[in-house]
Parts: C-alpha cells; sequence; structure tokens
C-alpha cells in the first residue's frame, strides 16, 4: 500500500516536471495549460482513489501515511488549478479541446462496446490524435474490430511481476512506468492507434489473463501523457465497474441495445458509475422510442455492415467505412472532441423506481 502510495506521488512529480519544461514560447500556451489540466485531472483521480481506499481498517492502520499523502495530493491539485487559472479563457478552452480523452466502455454484453469503441479509436486516430485503446476483456474482440492481426498478443509476460498485495497475485513490473508499458508494449494497429490487451484465456498459460489485468489497470490509471486519448472496452456486465475498471476515465460511454435486458443492466450500471459523466450510446437502433431514464447521447443506427465485418473478422472501419453505424460514430468523435454539449445522464429518482 505504501510503495504504490509513494509510486503515485512520484508519477505526479514527473508529471509536474514535464508541463514545467514545456517551453515559454507563447505559442505553448496551450500546451502548458493543457499539461496543468491533466494534472487536474490525475490529481482529483488519485485523491478519490485515496478517500476511497483509506476507508475503515486501513485506515486505522495508515492513518498517519495516509494523511500525508492526501495532504500532498490535495496541494498538487491545487498548484494545477491556480496553474490553469492564469490562463486567457481562449487558452483554456483549446487546451480543454486537445487534453486527452479518457473514455470507458460499459454496459450488457452485445451492447456493442468493442465495435463503437474500436471504430471511435480509430477515427480519433485520423483525426490527428493519439489514440490508446485497452481491452480489460479477457475474451479477443477489440484487436480484431481494429483491424490487427489476429494473433495479437496482450500485455507480455515480461511487463507484470508476482506480488502478494495484489489482486490476482500479480502487478505492473515495478520499474516500469505506466508510460514506458505504452511505449514500449503497445501493439501498432491501423491509423497509428496504440493497442493494449490482458492476455487472452484461449491462451495456453491459462493464467495470463489474470496476471495482466491488473498490471493494465495500472497503466490506465498512471498514463499520464495529457496528448494521449484512452479508451478502455470494459467486460461485459456490471462486475467490472463494481471494481472501478473504470475508475480511470472522466467520461463513460454507456452502449444500450435495443432489448429492455440492455436498458436494465444499463440502469444498474449507472449508481456504481457514480458522478462521473456518462453518455448514453443508443446501438442497433432501429428507431424506437428511447428506454425510459435512459436518454441517448447519441444513435448508433442498426447496421447490418457491421455485422458482416464481425462475421469476417474485419474492423467496421475498414469494411464499410461509409456506412450509416460510421457515420454516427463520427459525429460522436465530433462531439467527443470539441466543446460542443451532449447529453448526459445522471442517475435520477425515476430511474430508480424503474429498474427496480
Ligand atoms: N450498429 C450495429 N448494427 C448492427 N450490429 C451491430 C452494431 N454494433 C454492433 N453490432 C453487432 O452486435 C454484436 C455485439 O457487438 P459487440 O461490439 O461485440 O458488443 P459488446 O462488445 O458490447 O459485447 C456483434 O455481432 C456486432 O457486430
Ligand atoms: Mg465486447
Amino acid at each position: 500500500m505504501l510503495s504504490a502510495m509513494a509510486s503515485r506521488l512520484a508519477g505526479l512529480r514527473d508529471m509536474e516536471a514535464g508541463v514545467l519544461a514545456i517551453t515559454d514560447h507563447p505559442d505553448d500556451d496551450w500546451k502548458r495549460c493543457r499539461g496543468w489540466l491533466g494534472l487536474v485531472r490525475q490529481a482529483g483521480q488519485l485523491l478519490d482513489l485515496a478517500e476511497g481506499s483509506f476507508k475503515g481498517r486501513v485506515a486505522r492502520n495508515l492513518s498517519e501515511e495516509a494523511t500525508a499523502h492526501k495532504a500532498s495530493l490535495r496541494s498538487a491539485l491545487h498548484r494545477a488549478e491556480s496553474r490553469v487559472a492564469t490562463f486567457d479563457e481562449d487558452v483554456r478552452r483549446l487546451a480543454r479541446e486537445r487534453l486527452g480523452l479518457r473514455l470507458a466502455l460499459v454496459g450488457k454484453g452485445g451492447a456493442g462496446k468493442t465495435a463503437t469503441a474500436a471504430t471511435l479509436a480509430r477515427i480519433l486516430a485520423r483525426r490527428g490524435r493519439n489514440v490508446l485503446a485497452a481491452d480489460l476483456d479477457t475474451n479477443p474482440g477489440l484487436a480484431f474490430s481494429l483491424g490487427l492481426p489476429h494473433d495479437t498478443n496482450g500485455l507480455p509476460a515480461e511487463a507484470v511481476e508476482e506480488h502478494e498485495g495484489a489482486a490476482y497475485g500479480w502487478q505492473l513490473a515495478s520499474g516500469l512506468s505506466p508510460d514506458d508499458a505504452v511505449k514500449r508494449f503497445a501493439a501498432q494497429a491501423p491509423d497509428g492507434v496504440r493497442y493494449l490487451g490482458v492476455r487472452k484465456i484461449d491462451e495456453p498459460e491459462k493464467q495470463a489473463a489474470r496476471q495482466t489485468v491488473i498490471a493494465v489497470l495500472q497503466i490506465l490509471r498512471g498514463f499520464s501523457d495529457p496528448a494521449w486519448d484512452v479508451i478502455a472496452d470494459l467486460e461485459a456486465g456490471p462486475t467490472t465497474v463494481f471494481e472501478d475498471y473504470h475508475g480511470f476515465a472522466d467520461q463513460i460511454l454507456l452502449v444500450v441495445g435495443p432489448e429492455w435486458r440492455s436498458a436494465l443492466t444499463a440502469r444498474r450500471l449507472l449508481p456504481v458509475i457514480g458522478a462521473i459523466p456518462t453518455l448514453v450510446v443508443s446501438n442497433r437502433w432501429r428507431g424506437a422510442d428511447d428506454h425510459a431514464g435512459l436518454v441517448p447521447a447519441v444513435r448508433i443506427p442498426f447496421d447490418p455492415a457491421v455485422i458482416e465485418a464481425e462475421r469476417l473478422g474485419l474492423a467496421p472501419l475498414d469494411y464499410c467505412p461509409g456506412s450509416p453505424a460510421v457515420a454516427a460514430i463520427e459525429d460522436l468523435a465530433e462531439h467527443l472532441t470539441t466543446s460542443s454539449e451532449l447529453t448526459t445522464t445522471q442517475l435520477t429518482t425515476t430511474d430508480q423506481e424503474v429498474s427496480s
């Protein structure tokens, strides 16, 4: 626990040093501002994490260290916030638009998370953004939909190490920073997307997926480069959300299919997601009324070409680039990267009534 706190703080300090090192040229104002915005985000998330994990028994054992840790995080947060405040509104807007997205796709199995995540990742990359696409599902999926060769592996064994305290007993190798892990181990996917996944359950080493999943989560949590978008495709259903796999994200895409059960899962996820702004993506939409309590920010039409791409093991963007589904995901990319407002969904009393 302590060494994890120390390494998180060290990561934050490195990030701060990186922002301070951005040259003083006036044209770089937005870059500096973006760097501070990234720090605000990172420090805020670490603070949430610290608040969450120091409850109960652990809190009593570690109270002094935990208090000091939180104080350091809080002062880093305040330093970054006051830096952001020194920039003009125009610069801040530019910086916000160019700040890398941190997106997690959640929803019931079959809702369309993987097809959407992969297509979105490649569209963003085509727009000149740096994109890391991460697959947290132990069944193969995202790599195919990105258009990667079918034998693409997840995080290699050399990137992880056994560790007693870690869930499943494995963690990111010590000395390997999340940023280095991405540089060294993320596969090159089409359009320049970088891909990182857990090792798959059909591999000969049955334990491989369990050995790498925590490391991939650590990478997502710690990957700090504000110039990169990060998009993670979560395993179906609510368990991974209960375990806070989406905690690295600052926006959630809640993908909902037309089925009643897909909507039920989505409603159950909302209170677990909590305060993170959530966009409902209505997928395989055929003109039906929206599910109660789940107002879509975007509707991706039902599109047989996507199913055909899937059948052939191809990326939708390669197989049917001009299809209506891809066009809708292009709209989504546009909204996510400009200051335009999209409908977000938060839990309301009505939702609770509907889901109970
Ligand atoms: N817009 C769409 N229209 C038609 N079929 C779709 C669409 N989006 C996804 N699909 C199909 O639905 C199935 C589930 O999609 P997938 O992305 O794998 O879902 P998930 O990752 O949420 O389990 C796949 O066969 C996929 O091809
Ligand atoms: Mg999937």
